[in-house]
């Protein structure tokens, strides 16, 4: 059966770029009648014909999945085919979509030829017109185009589509993301003009050294072509080249096309051209000369609703998402995405890695038996996928990669489909990631390295592969490519962390040209009528992936997440620093600075005292400048009656004009300086002010005395229980009183991929998820109340001691807690170690009417130890439900960082003001951990009238170990002894 065979298609044509022609085109997409098999064998035979009853038939848009539209399911698997492994046969359960739709052909639609094209549709079909076959195609992600010859009659039209989900192509598809069958993007009617045109590759070289640019189009075309380039005066025939002696390059920083047509008496073909040329030179791939350095994220085409039938709007918020964070290139992972999208990356500026629609990953289950790419049986279908992508993609500057797909493995037809590539295209690099040799491949690349392996390969001190230790050539060739991290930082839930590092890594070493984030966008799907997102496994999917689709930057809705705040931070194109004075350094590859314009301002406590703008000169990219710092340090500004007179120099590089990706003023980079509190020395960066320690009070303070009064005890504004030395009333307000905690929600990157770096077992392990509180002294003195308890698991020998120790000073009361690991930590003959905490603070809860949160910290959004570049140092304010984050699957988050003082308030601004030593990091939020941690969707998590408050020295970094390296040491929050201190007042007129 076709849908079982090695044949790509039958009875279509040749691959062609897509074009916008003047030749008028029919749009097919709409409602139209559906119906679906269980498989083929209980489809209707007779459905192709004009005479076939639909009446019962349900409405179906297109383009669109079924799935997604009431029929059947969706299913998700991250490497598992949802079907037996028996290439390339299909189960007998293969849902089989009948679509069929009545058109009316215009009345003036040309009398010429006509040909029908699909942009893609998942896995294969066929395809009649008037009941006539016209022919069959695999190949989800690619178009297909038929001759629709004398069958397209004058008036009313009936196509028909059958659309087989599982097809011999579905073992070439087999990325991580949903089954989506369907007719998933457009079809059109496309007139072919007699003396038309069919094919344009456009090749547009530009010389860096000499500024000129060559063109030269090739035309496939039925009627004499001349190529025209008004802006440069030029008027030539298909295939002539020449050469421009100025012409403005095309770069992702500043995308300059020229408008260009193919025009024969019958058809003109609008062309948007930009001059550039690629080429690798040495261990670098370049651009017009200049090395590139990736700041980019996979993509994978993705709609809540819609899953991968993407509207041109959304493909446009995409990108100019990506823009507004600082992203400058895209992995179209992992097959070639929507053509519109393409025409958006030339038009707005991204470097495009295009990948085919190729993916053999399910084969590892096999142990790669039988894996398609080593088949020359399957080399058919391959070539086809590879030529289908080339010949659509080939004119957009945007592309400086051709991918052969992902995680394949590796084999021979690999080598076909490269050496075919290069012989078409030798005006692009081509890249495969998963064969260890890189035979196939200009650049050497990886995923998830680890960092310290990303040093060895930056420094070429890597180990030699298995794949080339053999063959000194291969492993020579192998060690003088360019290294791409073509996915890194798995954003999976709570992450990624580690972002700042690994640019670090990348930016030392000239090898390393940067990274692609995995991935840009949760794959939830909302269904109608619900409010959660829903994941693999929510349509009783016997094999599934779960929640491992949501690992992307954007929640699935498109909001950014705390992860695409970050890595924008991380990325910026600009970098400003500075130590007595400020170096502002340009980082792009490309583009001068003159697009920005900087601003600073002065803030004492977090309140804005002074601002005004920086002259710049003028640097070119790679370059730098020092400037001196623009505030009159040496003026002493009156401290907030609330603050410490901690002061900052915050400068910030915002564009100074609209782009047609972000209005004037957005901001691109910013940086901060901590200055002198009252400075001696005009000019000069200092350690930001540290607030008093609570332990060592004022001597001006009125230290209060502990009174008992029955079974309570009051020490300021803190009552106590007697016995247990619990607080209970802080400031008259109901608690249950700080008490050590040392567990969070796990985050997916704790818990690690199946097991492989899963934090959270030595955590379980170690029982931090169920300690008990023993008091052993409460001990009240003069004018203290210390209490001393040891905090451990049942079964197990270790444990913490842990002090609190408190004291009130006029109208604060203060809490110093003393932590110190007890006992076998470093695991025994039968426990394993646990080297580090989730977590070390104090929880209480207090009135759930609290629920304004204005802090002077980091912020606005959450951060981690190893995801804290983007927390700025001012004041903010949220409400309670304004400070989570709301990850589909709930786990830990929406701490905020280097808090010096936040203040808990009720609707008339009444409450609680807690102050850190120097600093702390908050939590609040309506439900406890162990509900975060039970919960499964958003709405699972139902507020109580308490608020839980967590108030933490540190907790351990995120990491990205959910596909990828945990926390790296110097983000860990090692078992150890701490002390941390607290205070508390009242705050308001209550
Ligand atoms: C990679 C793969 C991606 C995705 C990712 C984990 O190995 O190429 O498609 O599965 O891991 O989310």
């Amino acid at each position: 059966m076709y849908y079982e065979d090695l044949e790509p298609g039958t009875g279509r044509r040749e691959p062609r770029a897509w074009l916008h022609s003047s030749a008028p085109v029919l749009s097919l997409n709409g409602e139209w009648r559906f119906k679906l098999s269980a498989g083929p064998a209980e489809a209707p035979a007779d459905v192709m014909t004009p005479e076939f009853a639909d009446d019962g038939w349900d409405e179906l848009t297109v383009p669109g999945h079924w799935v997604l539209q009431g029929h059947d399911r969706p299913r998700y698997t991250n490497t598992a085919f949802p079907f037996p492994i028996d290439p390339p046969r299909t189960p007998a359960a293969n849902p089989t979509g009948d679509h069929r739709h009545w058109f009316e052909l215009p009345a003036d639609w040309p009398d010429a030829r006509t040909i029908l094209r699909f942009e893609g549709v998942d896995s294969c079909f066929k395809v009649w017109l008037n009941g006539v076959e016209l022919g069959t195609s695999k190949g989800s992600r690619l178009p297909s185009e038929f001759e629709v010859g004398a069958h397209l009659r004058p008036g009313r039209n009936l196509l028909v589509v059958r659309v087989h989900q599982w097809s011999s192509g579905s073992y070439l598809e087999d990325q991580d993301m949903w089954w989506l069958p369907g007719i998933f993007r457009d079809v059109t009617l496309r007139s072919r003009p007699a003396d038309g045109i069919e094919d344009v590759f456009v090749h547009a070289d530009f010389d860096h050294v000499t500024g000129a640019g060559t063109i030269k189009v090739d035309c496939v075309s039925t009627g004499p072509a001349r190529v025209l380039v008004p802006e440069l005066g030029l008027d030539l025939a298909p295939g002539e080249s020449v050469t421009v002696p100025a012409v403005e390059p095309w770069s992702a920083e500043i995308p300059r096309l020229y408008d260009a047509s193919v025009v024969t008496p019958g058809e003109t073909v609008s062309l948007r051209i930009g001059f550039r040329t690629v080429t690798i030179v040495d261990d670098q791939l370049t651009v017009n000369g200049r090395p590139l350095f990736f700041r980019g994220v996979n993509r994978h085409e993705h709609d809540q609703y819609r899953g991968r039938a993407v509207s041109e709007e959304t493909m446009r918020q995409d990108l100019v998402l990506m823009k507004q964070h600082n992203v400058n290139a895209v992995r179209t992972a992992h097959y070639p995405p929507h053509p519109a999208f393409l025409d958006l990356c030339d038009e707005l500026g991204l470097w495009v890695i295009d990948e085919c629609d190729i993916e053999t990953h399910g084969f590892i289950y096999t142990d790669w038996v039988g894996n398609p790419v080593d088949d020359p049986a399957w080399a058919p279908m391959l070539l086809d996928r590879m030529r289908r992508t080339v010949e659509r993609d080939k004119n957009h500057p945007s592309i400086v990669i051709w991918s052969l797909g992902n995680e394949s493995h590796r084999g021979r037809v690999l080598g076909d489909l490269a050496a075919w590539t290069r012989e078409r295209d030798p005006g692009r690099a081509l890249f495969y990631e998963r064969d260890r040799s890189y035979a196939f491949s200009d650049f050497y690349s990886l995923m998830y390295t680890p960092l310290d392996e990303l040093e060895r390969i930056g420094s070429r001190t890597e180990e030699v592969p298995e794949e080339t230790a053999d063959h000194p050539e291969l492993e020579a060739r192998r060690r003088a490519l360019p290294f791409v991290l073509c996915e890194y930082a798995h954003a999976m839930g709570n992450g990624p962390g580690g972002l700042a590092d690994y640019q670090r890594v990348f930016e030392k070493y000239p090898r390393l040209q940067g990274g692609f984030v995995w991935e840009w966008i949760d794959h939830g799907l909302l269904l109608p009528g619900a409010t959660d997102h829903v994941y693999g496994g929510a349509f009783g999917e016997k094999v599934h992936g779960a929640n491992f689709c949501l690992d992307g930057l954007l929640f699935p809705d498109r909001t950014p997440s705390p992860g695409l705040i970050e890595y924008k931070k991380v990325i910026e194109p600009v970098r400003i620093s500075g130590a007595g004075s400020l170096t502002i350094e340009n980082l792009r590859s490309f583009a001068p600075l003159d697009d920005l314009e900087f601003v600073w301002s002065e803030e004492v406590d977090g309140v804005e005292m002074r601002s005004g703008r920086l002259e710049v000169p003028a640097i070119e990219p790679g370059a730098s400048a020092e400037l001196p710092l623009p505030v009159e340090a040496a003026v002493p500004v009156e401290p907030a009656a609330d603050g410490a007179g901690e002061r900052w120099l915050t400068v910030r590089a915002v564009l100074a004009k609209d782009e047609p990706w972000a209005a004037a003023g957005h901001e691109v980079a910013w940086a901060q300086f901590p200055l002198p509190a009252h400075s001696a020395q005009p000019g000069e960066l200092a350690e930001p002010a540290r607030a008093a320690d609570p332990a060592q009070p004022a001597t001006a303070a009125v230290r209060r005395q502990p009174e008992r009064s029955g079974d309570g005890l009051r020490l300021g504004g803190g009552e106590f229980d007697a016995r247990t030395g619990q607080l209970t009333r802080l400031f008259g307000l109901p608690t249950d009183g700080p008490r050590l905690d040392l567990w969070r929600a796990p985050t997916d990157n704790d818990n690690g991929q199946g097991g492989r770096n899963a934090t959270v077992t030595a955590w379980r392990a170690a029982g931090l998820d169920r300690l008990e509180h023993r008091v052993d002294q409460v001990e009240v003195t003069d004018h203290e109340l210390t209490v001393r308890t040891r905090v451990a698991p049942d079964g197990l020998g270790h444990g913490v001691r842990t002090t609190y120790h408190w004291t009130a000073n006029d109208d604060a009361l203060s809490l110093t807690v003393a932590v110190v690991p007890d006992g076998p930590w470093n695991g025994s003959a039968i426990t394993q170690p646990c080297e580090n905490w989730p977590r070390l603070g104090v929880r209480m809860s207090l009135p759930s009417s609290l629920d304004t949160v204005r802090w002077f910290g980091g912020g606005p959004g959450e951060a981690y130890a190893d995801s804290r570049a983007a927390a700025r140092v001012t004041r903010h304010t949220r409400t309670v439900d304004g400070l989570q984050t709301p990850y589909v699957v709930p786990q830990e988050n929406g701490s905020r960082i280097d808090v010096r003082w936040a203040e808990l308030t009720d609707a008339d601004g009444n409450g609680i003001r807690v102050e850190g030593a120097p600093y702390f990091q908050l939590t609040a939020r309506r439900w406890t951990t162990e509900d975060l941690e039970q919960a499964k969707h958003r709405s699972d998590l139902t507020p109580h009238d308490r608020l839980y408050v967590n108030l933490d020295l540190a907790q351990n970094g995120l990491g990205s170990a959910s596909c990828g390296p945990a926390a790296t040491a110097d983000h860990t929050l090692d078992v150890a002894a701490y002390t941390f201190g607290l205070t508390w007042r009242q705050f308001g007129g209550r």
